[in-house]
């Protein structure tokens, strides 16, 4: 997920698509049927443990990347990680930051297991439990209002838009007032919303990938209206442009991630 890095540049201001990609976009109007996309929508959970299955701990990278957001390394209270996959932020960063507690949650109890076992999990430091955030259930293991940060870190992508507001409204009932939701994931016009060959769109900005998980991409319109409308003020909402090395295609492609800092109103 984190390739090799070229550069990084920081905007408000959406990707601009080149004629190419534009005709690209604009010729990819036929929708996955009503029929399929029920049936992905029942399967969400069935797909994310079976791609754990496949690729185990694999798939995605450690990310050693939290001195770019501070607040993660100073925080000493307590962090909620939505979605944590099989642990590729939390562990690192329980490396680089000790104190605080960690909750970790995935919907994949394949993925929670692998965090259970991994050597550094310590139940005296962190907690994992399988949870589908979409539905109230956040609160049979975490107490509310007791979180200084949640972290989403590619997991909004993976839920469709309508759920995306009762998502927010379910984190935010563990939030402190005053506390944090850090979020990065994938932006309009990211390279692999464009990849999508016809056949995977099941709405604008939404498609599903050969295993059956989705994905959405962002624009910061849309992720400043989703938090600002469930009581957060926004603190970053940015656009981030990267140029990284695709191996497999032999060229190097503009990835798009949107990152935001929304702080829960007092
Ligand atoms: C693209 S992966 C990202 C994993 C990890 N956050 C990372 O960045 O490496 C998306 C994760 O969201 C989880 N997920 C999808 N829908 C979810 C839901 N409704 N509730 C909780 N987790 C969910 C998946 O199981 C998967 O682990």
């Amino acid at each position: 997920m984190d390739p090799c890095n070229l550069d990084q540049l920081v905007s408000t201001t959406e990707r601009t698509l080149t004629d190419a990609e534009k005709e690209k976009l604009e010729k990819d109007t036929n929708l996955v049927s009503s029929f399929k996309q029920n049936k992905l929508q029942v399967e969400a959970q069935k797909n994310w443990d079976l791609f754990y299955k496949r690729n185990s701990t694999n798939f995605f990278k450690d990310r050693h990347g939290s001195p770019r957001v501070p607040e993660l390394v100073s925080a000493s209270s307590r962090i909620l990680e939505v979605g944590c996959g099989c642990g590729n932020t939390v562990f690192p960063l329980m490396e680089e930051n000790g104190r605080p507690f960690y909750m970790a949650c995935d919907f994949s109890p394949r993925a929670v297991e692998f965090v259970k076992k991994n050597p550094n999990y310590n139940e005296k430091k962190c907690k994992a439990f399988q949870c589908d955030i979409t539905k109230d259930d956040l609160l049979e293991n975490v107490e509310e209002q007791s979180v200084d940060i949640v972290s989403l870190f590619f997991v909004m992508s993976a839920i469709i838009p309508k759920q995306m507001d009762e998502v927010i409204k379910n984190v935010s009932k563990v939030v402190k007032p005053g506390g944090l939701i850090i979020f990065r994931d994938y932006g309009l016009y990211d390279h692999a919303m464009i990849r999508f060959a016809p056949g995977h769109k099941l709405d604008e900005h939404l498609y599903v990938r050969q295993d059956g998980t989705r994905s959405y991409f962002f624009s910061c319109d849309e992720t400043k209206e989703l938090f600002e409308s469930n009581g957060f003020e926004i603190e970053q909402n940015t656009y981030v442009f990267k140029r990284t090395v695709n191996v497999k295609e032999e060229k190097n492609v503009p990835r798009v991630f949107v990152q935001g800092k929304y702080r829960k109103k007092i």
